[in-house]
């Protein structure tokens, strides 16, 4: 049984603390070597009394770091963030910083011949082709987080991506499932920051609301994968506890089950291709009684379209997506704009990009910060 030596990218955001839980939970397997915080650094102050052997990043200029932490931080900036993914010593990097942060990062714990698990799905959506050969050529494992691609990765357990007729990744739905379409319009930050069955950062709650978390996890499985887009599908499961499916070309479908709680794709990305018992809390049939399952409303939420759309296409498009929703959601959160104006920000951005197609690195980089730009100047004029 081997030990997992892990740094953890984004230690004091939501995932990294639901890491943190399961490190306590199994320390024979897992053991923490690294973290990195951004502006919660009281956060990262109480993480690193539980794991003082832990070698410590923080990466936001602006932010004061304590006079009790500041001794204790060896590594600063986006390039203590470099040094912390290729940690000696390191084996896994856990790459669950929001938005693309963490892609220079994971490229570099690539480069050091370091496992990644992967909960920025962002870092997927905008470079996924690019992550993915690195990775083949290093000969190194991208393992995932995201509940849906973790289950994904438990239903395929190496089957050959011939095998697969169909990926069927479930969503939650969000909070606005059964809301009239006419009163998306109203909605406030509060309610779209209230998600029915997960607990999660306010950026991918706010993409489970509109969807676009559905639809950047279906570009994050072409890549994750290796299955065209016209091979990924979206059903909507309300009580978020089928994970996601996969469908063989022998009509046989298998799924993965758990309670909505993010320690389990965790685990199992650190112990892989192993099993090992915990703490947490089984599933109890008879008390679930039923799961239901329906189609997504694609007209009134089209987040779905438009990430078919920049997948099918591909080249930069997909991270100019990626981009345009960064910046449309942070102007929702700000109140700037209301709801619906997030997938207009996106659409608006998408269409008027010309995709470069097999993009290099700095192609990409570049469609990321004009699409960013695009995006402030669409949600800064009004409407
Ligand atoms: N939460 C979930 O259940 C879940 C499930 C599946 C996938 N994911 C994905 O996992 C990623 C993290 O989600 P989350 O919910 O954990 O987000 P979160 O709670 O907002 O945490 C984000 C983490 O990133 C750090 N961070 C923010 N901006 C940064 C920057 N510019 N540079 C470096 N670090 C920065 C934050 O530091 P501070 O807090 O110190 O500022 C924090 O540690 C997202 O890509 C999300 O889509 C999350």
């Amino acid at each position: 049984m081997k030990k997992r030596r892990v740094v953890i990218l984004g230690a004091t955001g939501s995932i990294g603390q639901s890491a943190a839980k399961v490190a306590h939970d199994i320390p024979d397997r897992m053991e923490i070597v690294g973290m990195s915080g951004n502006r919660n650094l009281a956060k990262l102050g109480e993480l690193s009394a539980r794991f003082p052997h832990a070698a410590l990043c923080t990466t936001c200029p602006r932010t004061a770091v304590p006079a009790d932490l500041d001794p204790l931080v060896r590594h600063r900036g986006e390039e203590g963030l470099i040094e912390l993914a290729t940690l000696p010593g390191a084996d896994l990097v856990l790459i669950a910083i929001v938005g693309t942060g963490g892609l220079k990062p994971a490229l570099a714990a690539i480069e050091a011949g370091k496992d990644i698990a992967v909960a920025s799905k962002e870092i997927l959506v905008m470079a996924g082709e690019a992550v993915m050969e690195a990775a083949r050529r290093k000969g190194v494992k991208v393992l995932p987080v995201d509940s849906e691609h973790n289950a994904i990765f438990q239903c395929l357990e190496g089957r050959e991506s011939s095998e697969v007729r169909r990926l069927i990744l479930t969503a939650s739905g969000g909070p606005f499932r059964k809301l009239p379409a006419e009163q998306l319009a109203h909605v406030t930050r509060e309610q779209a920051l209230r998600h029915p069955t997960w607990n999660m950062g306010e950026k991918i709650t706010i993409d489970s609301a509109t969807l676009f978390n559905k639809g950047l996890e279906m570009i994050e499985a072409r890549w994750l994968f290796d299955v065209e887009m016209g091979r990924v599908d979206v059903v909507v499961h309300p009580q978020s506890i089928v994970h996601s499916m996969v469908e063989f070309v022998d009509g046989s479908v298998l799924a993965q089950l758990s309670h909505s709680d993010m320690c389990f794709p965790i685990q199992y990305a650190v112990t892989w291709p192993e099993r090992v018992p915990n703490s947490l809390r089984p599933l109890d049939f008879a008390e679930l009684s039923r799961l239901d399952f329906e189609a997504p409303r694609h007209a009134d939420f089209p987040a779905l379209g438009l990430a078919r759309e920049a997948g099918e296409r591909g080249g930069t498009l997909p991270a100019v997506l990626n981009a345009a929703n960064e910046v449309a959601v942070a102007a929702f959160l700000e109140g700037r704009i209301p709801f619906p104006c997030i997938w207009e920000t996106v659409a608006h951005v998408m269409h008027r990009h010309a995709p470069v197609a097999e993009p290099g690195l700095d192609d990409i980089l570049r469609a990321d910060c004009e699409a960013r730009a695009a995006a402030e100047g669409f949600v800064s004029t009004p409407q």
